[in-house]
């Protein structure tokens, strides 16, 4: 059985001796209800590392007051039988009580990466990213971390922070896994039933539709928006909060997609707030 720590001091000392025995430690972060785009990051650390920490904390300073901090989908006990598949050494489970004290009060914060997007739908929710990741990197001390293109403005900020604070540590940003109709996995997707699981298809089938117009040469922002945006109109169920192209290191509009851009989607589905994103690359052309 995977080991399961719940104290920082605990944590902090099982991965100081790792480290101090030369060990090189692989660190995933996680919310729980795991899946195959949480395993395919530990997979990709297990091919780094000698070590590989998850962390399971639903992090209430991420969660605005009408979220779903409260319905956030919890079970320890198969996301601990998911772990043993794939190989982890150590999960950390914190306690909220243990990471957010009544005296806590310092945030770290990105002014620039998070003022657009889910920064702006989500006040203060990439604070709260920021702050319980630079925290975990502080008691898991890894050599590398783990992260999911799936949020890929998290991904973005997490990097950022890293190179700004000099984390001594090397961030990987993996690929987005799919269901096999192309809907993006998400630990939120357990929300989703009935006729709103097909309707969530349309956000996949928006972003494809935008690269079959650029591998057909297209480039220009409004030409490739409108290729996504007709496929998202033609679902009533879907609303879309926001969808953009951008530049995906400074997450700035492009008017034209050269060499790379960055399609950004989110949308609700019946209650269900979904996110998607695509690289679109002239390599792949
Ligand atoms: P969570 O939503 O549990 O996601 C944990 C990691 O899994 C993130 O890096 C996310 O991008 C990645 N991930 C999720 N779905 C994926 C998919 N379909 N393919 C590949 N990777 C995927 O993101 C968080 O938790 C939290 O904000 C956290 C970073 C843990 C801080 O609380």
């Amino acid at each position: 059985m995977i080991p399961v720590l719940e104290s920082i001091a605990e944590m902090a000392a099982l991965a100081r001796g790792w480290s101090r025995s030369g060990e090189r430690i692989g660190f995933v972060p996680t919310m729980g209800a795991l899946h195959e785009g949480h395993l395919s990051l530990v997979r990709a650390a297990r091919e780094r590392a000698t070590k590989v920490v998850v962390s399971i904390f639903v992090n209430p300073l991420q969660f605005g007051k009408n979220e779903d901090f409260s319905r956030y989908p919890r079970d320890l006990d198969q996301d601990r039988a998911l772990l043993s598949t794939v190989g982890c050494d150590a999960i950390f489970a914190a306690r909220a009580d243990e990471m957010y004290p009544p005296n806590f009060v310092t945030n770290v914060v990105n002014s620039k990466l998070s003022v657009r997007f889910e920064g702006k739908e989500r006040p203060g929710h990439f604070d709260g990213v920021l702050t319980v990741v630079a925290k975990l990197f502080h008691i898991v001390g890894p050599d590398s971390a783990f992260f999911g293109q799936k949020d890929a403005q998290q991904a973005l900020l997490i990097r950022s922070m890293v190179r700004d604070l000099h984390f001594p540590l090397e961030v990987v940003v993996c690929p987005i896994l799919r269901e096999p109709d192309g809907l993006a996995m998400s630990s939120r997707n357990v929300y989703l039933k009935g006729e709103d699981r097909i309707a969530a298809r349309v956000l996949s089938r928006a972003l494809f539709a935008a690269r079959t117009a650029f591998a057909r040469g297209e480039s220009k922002r409004a030409t490739l928006l409108a290729a996504a945006r007709a496929e998202l109109n033609a679902e009533q169920r879907a609303s879309v909060d926001y969808l953009d192209l951008v530049d995906p290191e400074t997450l700035e509009d492009l008017t034209v997609c050269t060499p790379r851009g960055l399609l950004l989607l989110a949308a609700r589905v019946g209650g269900t707030r979904l996110l998607d994103n695509l690289i679109l690359d002239e390599s792949d052309r």
